[in-house]
């Protein structure tokens, strides 16, 4: 059964009924990356718009709450590593690797004899990168950009892995096609990836208190640019394996991480994160000067939705849960 979801920007998207069609189709073409980079071009369902967001706003807007999101995601991936782990020595790729942090980890993770390899689409974020491997001065990382939905990644890799990088891929099986042919045979994918919306008031509960008061700009309705389908565009487990499997990975298994995490050091610093980050933050940009007009009249709402994630300290932790999906390219 096909299940319609709301993106964040609040337009219906067939992202089940799309990804199951674009899955298969695709398969069934056998074509290679130069190929499908001519027909997307063609067909205008370029990534420009994505690429740009992640390199200017969304990247000033990520850079801003770096510390968050570089403590607070660290605590889940170690999670996934620990279950997980990379093997020492091995050549791994980090996709949609950000600000190079959880490269960085799997690069001490995998030892001076491995390598670790980041992508990102974005030359801001990949010049992070490249700074904090210098600060760090590890000899065994190498960062590139590159759109992983269609260009070439580099392999053969014994192992990829995704922190958060595969949610806001425009065409995702075409991305995951192309992961998983960077792969060796036998190598292990593992993503994680946001788990339902209900499940992550982190974000989620900020959104509905948006959406009650901004009106909804859907991406087809604006020129500006936007972040892709959005941080719960994996989150169905059917859909997911359905793409995953369809673009030839195997042994498939979800495993599912609940914990809290920390969006603010006080109710003031959530508030702003809220209105920047996420699904809330995205509805109120795209909504242009009725966005800035209704900005205060949100920020009034949102102290109590987020004050009731308050600590004794003050700080603000909110649930979140997450999927560690592992897949494996066949032998
Ligand atoms: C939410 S951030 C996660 C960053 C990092 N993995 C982390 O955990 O902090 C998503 C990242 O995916 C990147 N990204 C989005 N679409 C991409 C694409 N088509 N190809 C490569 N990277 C992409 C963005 O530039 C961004 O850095």
């Amino acid at each position: 059964m096909m299940v319609w979801q709301m993106d964040h920007s609040g337009g219906l998207v067939y992202r089940d009924l799309f990804a199951y069609y674009q899955t298969h189709w695709i398969n069934s073409l056998h074509l290679d990356s130069s190929f499908l980079q001519r027909y997307i071009k063609g067909r205008k369902m370029s990534n420009a718009v994505v690429i740009e967001a992640w390199n200017t706003v969304l990247f000033t807007k990520f850079t801003r709450f770096k510390y968050l999101f570089v403590e607070g995601y660290a605590a889940i991936s170690e999670q996934a590593f620990e279950r997980h782990p990379p093997t020492v020595g091995s050549k791994v790729l980090d996709v949609g690797c950000g600000f190079g942090d959880c490269t960085v980890r799997i690069a001490h993770l995998i030892g001076d004899k491995g390598l670790a390899c980041g992508v990102d689409c974005a030359s801001n974020f990949i010049q992070q990168c490249e700074l904090l491997a210098e600060q760090e001065a590890l000899k065994n990382t190498q960062f590139f950009v590159a759109d992983v939905e269609v260009s070439d990644l580099s392999g053969p890799y014994d192992q990829a892995f995704a922190r958060f990088g595969t949610m806001f891929f425009n065409m995702p099986s075409l991305a995951m096609k192309n992961i998983r042919a960077s792969l060796k045979p036998g190598g292990k994918f593992t993503q994680v990836v946001w788990r339902k919306r209900e499940a992550n008031p982190w974000l989620y509960d900020a959104e509905i208190c948006v959406r009650n008061i901004v009106p909804v700009v859907s991406h087809d309705e604006t020129d500006a640019v936007h972040c892709g389908p959005g941080p719960f565009s994996m989150a169905g487990p059917d859909m997911v394996s359905d793409m995953l499997q369809a673009v030839g990975f195997e042994r498939i298994q979800f495993e599912r991480f609940d914990s809290e995490i920390c969006i603010g050091r006080n109710v003031d610093e959530a508030i702003q994160f809220a209105l920047e980050i996420g699904p809330a933050g995205e509805i109120i940009r795209l909504a242009g000067d009725e966005g800035v007009r209704l900005k205060g009249e949100v920020e009034s709402a949102l102290v109590d939705v987020i004050g009731k994630f308050k600590r004794e300290d003050g700080t603000i932790w909110a649930p979140s849960s997450a999927w560690f999906i592992t897949a494996f390219n066949p032998m």
